[in-house]
Order: structure tokens, then C-alpha cells, then sequence
């Protein structure tokens, strides 16, 4: 088995003078990359999935500054700020959930502001917050699988691996590790509508020999039922500073279901998740997508079936044991939140 921190499958990479994209809609059947020279085109691949998962959401939207800037300042090197910040605004109404997209943004309007006449240093600050990703999962997977040393089973949800981050994943990357240490029983939800779990994780694993069982999303509580799993391990897209959670929809209810049948559950997040003026999850945005993705071919045009399709949804911290993060690992949340980690 020759596992490392596994960096093969990659969401992002940068050319140099390009953003190289992997259509996550294709897979697993096709392995297909995209590539973008203006932040426009980034933006649409973040709004239209073709990358997807908070982290590679907020590097995506750094390189996309990146390739604002080197096209307007080389267009219009009096007016390349004022440009560049339009299409900031652009890449920020992308995704409204994930609030690495923000957090990434602000980073990058910071070393705009600080730019000379120059955009080089823009590229250094996007090749950080990619790195900086990187870095964060490596050391998450450590702390996370060092709580698993009796596990026997891990239910995930959605795809939170290498193609959700800049590299080796959140609660994917918890699992990697542990697997790395000690082999484990890996159960994937499909995560209905969009299947990140069917289409995408058991994919990703599969890429590094790591067997997964893919279950239906409404076999969890079975599952549980059953004993074989004792962690339900997740990703988040914003974490509140009482430590609710949103995460792909579903998460909410699979944390009801460990609660029921004494599963842990354990949240993965670099801190860049956390939004730290958020009392709690009451104010995050959910995303509502199109009816489209999830009706039926036949009921595409029917007035009379419609469909409500929101694709996050709020757990709150009384139901999660343990959130994760690059700088410590917060043991029941609900009882300080995660102020504690700045
Ligand atoms: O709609 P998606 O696929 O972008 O949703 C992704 C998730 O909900 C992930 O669990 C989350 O972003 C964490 S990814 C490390």
C-alpha cells in the first residue's frame, strides 16, 4: 500500500498564466480539466460546480483575482485596481454558503491593497492560501485520526477529499490518515442530489486503494443501527463561533441519527471555516440550487411538480463531538464554541 499525503488527484493546479480546473460534473467517467484566463470564467466554474468544496471554492476565487489582475493591469495599468475589484465582487456572489470563498477574497483584497505597481505579489499570496490549505489538512488528518484509535467503522458524507480542498481533504483527509495507520471500515453516503459521495469519494479513494462502501443516503440509520460504525466524520462549509455547522444537506440529519444510536461525530475544518463574527448558525446563508438538478427528466417542464432543493443545512453544536481544525481539535463544542482556537 503506498500511501503519503496523496496529492495525484487534483481539484486546482496552476499553469503560470492559467487556472487548470477538473470538471467535477464528468466524474468518474471522465477525467476532464478546463482551463480559465479571466476571473469570469473561474466564477462560473465555482457557480456551475465544476469545482466544488468550501476550501477549493476559496483557492479557486484567489487564483481567479490572480488572473484579473494580470489581465487588467496588462489592458489598463491606470484603472487595474478598480477593475480588479469588480471582478473580486463577481467571485464573491459565486456560492453564497462556503465561507472560505469570503475569507480567500479578503486575503487577497488585502495583498491588492498592498500591491504596489505590480500584480506579482497577488500570485505569491493566492500560491499561499492553496499551500496554506494543503498544510492545514496534512495536520488535521494527524489530530483527527489520533481520536480514532478504537474506531471500527466511519460513515462520510459528501465529497470533502482532495477535489473539495487544495489537496488530501478534510474529513477525507482524517480518513486517509487513519487508514495510513490502520486499515478501517469506510462507508460513503451518495449524498443525493448532486453525488458527491457516489460520483466523487469513493472515486477519490479508490485513486489511493482505500475500499469504500457506498451507501444510500437513506440506509444511514440502518447502518448505524447495524453497530458497524462509530464516527460519522464530516466537512463543513462555514462553522459559527458556537461551533454550528453547515455542511452539505443531509449532515443535520445524519448528526440526529448518530445522536439516536451513540455514533460520534466529528466536524474537519481548517479555521479558515470559521467565521468568527457568526454568533451562531442561525445566520448562515443556505443555498438554494435550481429545482432542475434534482426533478427527473419528465417533471422538467411540469407546472404542477416543483422542487425544493436546498443544498446545505445547519447542525448545531449540542449534536457534533468534536470539531477538528489546523490549530487544536475542540472536544464538545456547544460548551464554549471555538473561540478558543484564535
Ligand atoms: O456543494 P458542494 O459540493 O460544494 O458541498 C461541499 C460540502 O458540503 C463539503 O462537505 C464541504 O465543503 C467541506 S469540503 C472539504
Amino acid at each position: 500500500m503506498a500511501l503519503t499525503n496523496n496529492l495525484s488527484v487534483q481539484a486546482l493546479q496552476w499553469t503560470g498564466g492559467a487556472l487548470k480546473v477538473l470538471d467535477q460534473r464528468h466524474l468518474p467517467a471522465q477525467v476532464l480539466y478546463d482551463e480559465y484566463l479571466d476571473a469570469a470564467g473561474v466564477a462560473e466554474a465555482i457557480t456551475s460546480m465544476r469545482v466544488r468544496g468550501a476550501p477549493a471554492i476559496g483557492i479557486a476565487a484567489a487564483y481567479g483575482v490572480v488572473l484579473s489582475a494580470l489581465k487588467h493591469f496588462a489592458d489598463n495599468a491606470s484603472t487595474w485596481r478598480e477593475l480588479v475589484a469588480a471582478d473580486m465582487a463577481v467571485l464573491a456572489a459565486s456560492r453564497p454558503t462556503a465561507v472560505n470563498l469570503f475569507t480567500a477574497l479578503a486575503q487577497m483584497q488585502a495583498a491588492l491593497a498592498a500591491a504596489d505597481s505590480d500584480p506579482a505579489s497577488l500570485l505569491a499570496c493566492a500560491q499561499k492560501i492553496h499551500a496554506d490549505d494543503i498544510a492545514a489538512n496534512c495536520r488535521m488528518g494527524e489530530l483527527g485520526a489520533a481520536l480514532l484509535a478504537d474506531a471500527k467503522g466511519i460513515l462520510t458524507h459528501c465529497n470533502t477529499g482532495a477535489l473539495a480542498t487544495g489537496g488530501y481533504g478534510t474529513a477525507l483527509g482524517v480518513i486517509r490518515s487513519r487508514y495510513q495507520r490502520q486499515p478501517i471500515a469506510v462507508y460513503a453516503g451518495e449524498t443525493r442530489p448532486w453525488l458527491q459521495g457516489a460520483r466523487l469519494t469513493v472515486w477519490e479513494l479508490s485513486q489511493d486503494g482505500i475500499p469504500a462502501t457506498l451507501i444510500a443516503d437513506s440506509a444511514a440509520a440502518w447502518l448505524m443501527k447495524s453497530g458497524a460504525i462509530d464516527w460519522l466524520i464530516v466537512g463543513a462549509d462555514r462553522i459559527a463561533a458556537n461551533g454550528d455547522t453547515a455542511n452539505k444537506i443531509g449532515t443535520y440529519s445524519l448528526a440526529v441519527l448518530a445522536k439516536h444510536h451513540g455514533v460520534n461525530v466529528m466536524v474537519v475544518a481548517p479555521t479558515t471555516t470559521i467565521d468568527w463574527d457568526l454568533a451562531d448558525g442561525s445566520g448562515i446563508a443556505i443555498e438554494q440550487r435550481a429545482p432542475q438538478e434534482l426533478l427527473p427528466d419528465c417533471y422538467q417542464d411540469n407546472a404542477l411538480v416543483s422542487a425544493w432543493n436546498p443544498v446545505f443545512d445547519v447542525t448545531p453544536a449540542e449534536l457534533i463531538s468534536v470539531i477538528v481544525t489546523e490549530r487544536g481539535i475542540v472536544l464538545n463544542p456547544s460548551q464554549h464554541g471555538v473561540r478558543g482556537l484564535l
